[in-house]
C-alpha cells in the first residue's frame, strides 16, 4: 500500500505516458485525485486511444519547465522519464464520454477514472511554486489549441506571448527562454 499526496479535486499538471515501443507516448495533461482515483479529462488523442487499447496509463509529476515542452512538441522518449520526480502507474477503472460545446466548437471529452497501482519514486526534490513556470505552462496549454484559434484568438495568445517573454528574460532560467523561443518559432506561420 502507499499513499498519494495530492490534494483531492485539485487539477494538477502532469505528463502522462501510455502504450510500448513504437506506440511509446508522452504528453501534458491536466489530473485531479477524486476519492483516491486519478481522474483525465481528455479530448479524443492518441493518449485516449493507447488508453482504450490498454486500460493502463501512467502519471508523471515534475517541475521541470523543458519536460512541459518537450512533450509539448513531442519531444520525449522513454529515456526522458528518468528526469520525473514520481510516477503513478494507474488501470482503468471507467471510461465515460459527453459531448460538449466550448469557444472551440462542438467535441467529446472522455473522463477517466483509474486506479494507482504502483509508485516509482525516482528524485526528491524540493516542492516548489515558480512564477515563471507557471507562465509557460499557461502559454503551452493554450499552444496545443493554437491551430483551432481564429485570429483574433491567434493575435491576443501571440500578444500574451510578447508579454511573457518580457516577464522571462528579467525572471526566467535558460529552460523558461528555451520554452519562450520555441513556442515562438513554432507560432511563427
Ligand atoms: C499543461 C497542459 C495540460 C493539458 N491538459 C489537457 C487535458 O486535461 N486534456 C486534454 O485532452 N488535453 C490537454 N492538453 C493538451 C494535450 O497535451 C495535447 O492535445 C496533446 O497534443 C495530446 O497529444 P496526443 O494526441 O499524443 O495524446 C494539455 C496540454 C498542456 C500543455
Amino acid at each position: 500500500m502507499f499513499t498519494v499526496n495530492l490534494e483531492e479535486d485539485t487539477l494538477y499538471e502532469v505528463l502522462v505516458s501510455t502504450g510500448t515501443g513504437d506506440d511509446f507516448n508522452i504528453r501534458a495533461f491536466g489530473m485531479r485525485l477524486v476519492d483516491g482515483n486519478i481522474v483525465l479529462k481528455l479530448y479524443p488523442n492518441h493518449t485516449l486511444s493507447n488508453i482504450k487499447k490498454t486500460g493502463t496509463f501512467t502519471v508523471h509529476f515534475t517541475t521541470d519547465v523543458s519536460l512541459f515542452t518537450g512533450a509539448v512538441f513531442g519531444l520525449l522518449d522513454e529515456s526522458s522519464l528518468k528526469l520525473v520526480d514520481v510516477s503513478l502507474v494507474c488501470e482503468v477503472i471507467s471510461i465515460d464520454s459527453s459531448h460538449v460545446e466550448d469557444s472551440y466548437g462542438k467535441n467529446i471529452t472522455t473522463t477517466i477514472h483509474a486506479k494507482p497501482v504502483e509508485i516509482i519514486r525516482n528524485r526528491e526534490s524540493i516542492p516548489t511554486i515558480n512564477r515563471a513556470t507557471n507562465k509557460i505552462i499557461e502559454l503551452l496549454v493554450d499552444y496545443t489549441r493554437y491551430d483551432y484559434m481564429n485570429i483574433d484568438a491567434k493575435k491576443q495568445y501571440l500578444e500574451k506571448l510578447e508579454q511573457t517573454e518580457k516577464y522571462i528574460q528579467k525572471n526566467g532560467n535558460q529552460k523558461h527562454k528555451q520554452a519562450i523561443k520555441k513556442i515562438k518559432k513554432e507560432t511563427k506561420s
